[in-house]
């Protein structure tokens, strides 16, 4: 069993750039080839269409026969290269066809300059994982979530998440696990798959058995349930008691998961006053966006590169919001961003909490000072990528351009295929919202 400082070490290092390189194995060079193989395809409709000119031209054919078959060969080459890039099936979405057609139009980041927030971390250190190791982690974890007791759990995590939790908990290897918020137990079952003998503690108002009733759930037989009757919400438990009964004595050794739809700035709080150092929220919801305040929307402040927000009806955040929009369900334009007073930070200026059941007004100037405790407090951020770019999952909900780069990018459908993702039904890939695993600690005096 690791040792408290490998834990700590191996989830920590120095700061490494969010981008996957293609140095994922033999999987990356077959895909490198197949990509050089498009672009011969490519050279040889340009030197047909050279070889055409250069007869019409001995011969002077000159005339609207040149013209249209130059027209014809151009377009045919453009639609060649972009099937073989894009390899969509003929029956995907009008909305993907849309996408495709345009040449990937409302894929790519139009944020340009105004970027995306990012919480910094106390030290700038971020995660010891690279691209390759997620990699290699999905090639595992396919077979493992296709054999998932709910197969479909709507309301809960779907792919991506389940991947995150999975490789994250499989990473640090920690001696306990808790989970807050299980509903039918789809997480816990992720938690187990990826530490079978593990102890685990999950919190939740229902009983994840209460479910099995209706149809799929599941009951884990090495999980101490605070649930139904015997709830307790995470801020309220004993957690020394808690510790105490499992053997341990070094919290770092614990690895905390949310998926209660709770405010998150109120569960760092509680995590750091019961001494817990390594968290993942499932909801880490963009700014605008979500039932509850997110540590993406704390960061987002006006300091940080990319932060902060103009809700001036003309200017360039407006038009891409606007443009963004029409592309992407979960997408926020400016009217949605900014609340009464041009607020813009949460959800138009409110802290929302419990599934906004609860929210509260805050000024700018309460969100600039959360941000500056949260940072106060971060050892490590580091938010999950999606597993594959949109054009390959046809997942059209959130924005691309608002979340890190994928593990698996568009166009290389050949990597996604081989990885088994493409045999899964799409829509488990329509719940990603930039789930984050945060190293934390006391802040320093
Ligand atoms: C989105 S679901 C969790 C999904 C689950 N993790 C999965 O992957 O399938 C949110 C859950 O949080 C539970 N919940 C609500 N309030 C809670 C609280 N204060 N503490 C813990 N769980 C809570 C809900 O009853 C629900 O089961």
């Amino acid at each position: 069993m690791a040792t408290t400082k490998n834990m700590l070490e191996r989830a920590l290092s120095t700061r490494r750039p969010a981008q996957f390189t293609d140095d994922g194995g033999t999987t990356a060079d077959d895909e490198a080839n197949e990509e050089t193989g498009d672009e011969s395809k490519t050279r040889k409709h340009i030197s047909i269409a050279v070889r055409v000119t250069n007869y019409l031209t001995r011969t002077g054919y000159l005339c609207p026969i040149l013209f249209f078959g130059l027209v014809i060969i151009i377009i045919s080459s453009l639609v060649f290269r972009s099937r073989d890039l894009v390899c969509i099936s003929a029956s995907s979405s009008d909305h993907i066809s849309r996408l495709r057609f345009f040449g990937f139009d409302g894929l790519e980041s139009d944020f340009g300059s105004l970027g995306v927030p990012w919480c910094r971390s106390k030290h700038g250190k971020t995660v010891e994982w690279t691209s390759k190791d997620l990699l290699k982690g999905l090639e595992e974890f396919v077979p493992i979530y296709e054999t998932r007791p709910i197969k479909n759990n709507m309301y809960g995590m779907g792919f991506d998440h389940s991947f995150g939790l999975w490789f994250i908990a499989r990473w640090l290897k920690p001696d306990l696990m808790i989970e807050s918020g299980a509903f039918k137990g789809h997480s816990t079952w992720v938690l187990r798959q990826a530490m079978p003998n593990t102890p685990i503690v999950s919190l939740s108002p229902r009983h994840p058995e209460k479910y099995l009733k209706k149809g799929p759930a599941y009951v884990d037989g090495n999980c101490t349930y605070f649930a139904g009757k015997d709830f307790v919400d995470f801020g309220s438990m004993n957690w020394g008691r808690v510790m105490k009964k499992h053997g341990i004595n070094d919290l770092s050794r614990v690895l905390v998961f949310f998926d209660d739809h709770q405010n998150e700035l109120k569960r760092l709080k509680q995590a750091l006053k019961a001494g817990f150092k390594h968290l993942i929220f499932e909801d880490n919801y963009d700014t605008g966006t979500g039932d509850h305040y997110s540590f993406r929307q704390i960061c987002d402040q006006f300091y940080i590169r990319g932060g902060g927000h103009s809700c001036f009806r003309d200017s360039d955040e407006a038009r891409i919001r606007y443009r963004r929009k029409k592309f992407w369900e979960k997408a926020v334009d400016i009217e949605e961003l900014c609340g009464p007073g041009e607020a813009w930070w949460g959800v138009r200026g409110q802290m929302r909490d419990d599934f906004n059941h609860s929210n509260k007004a805050i000024s700018y100037l309460d969100h600039f000072q959360n941000s500056r405790f949260l940072e106060s407090v971060l050892d490590v951020y580091w938010e999950l990528p999606p597993v594959a770019g949109p054009s390959l999952t046809h997942q059209t909900r959130y924005d691309p351009a608002r979340a890190p780069s994928p593990v698996v990018e568009d166009g290389r459908y050949g990597l996604f295929r081989r990885l088994g993702l493409s045999t899964l039904d799409t829509s488990v890939f329509n719940g990603y919202t930039q789930m984050v695993y945060l190293q934390v600690s006391e802040p320093e005096s």
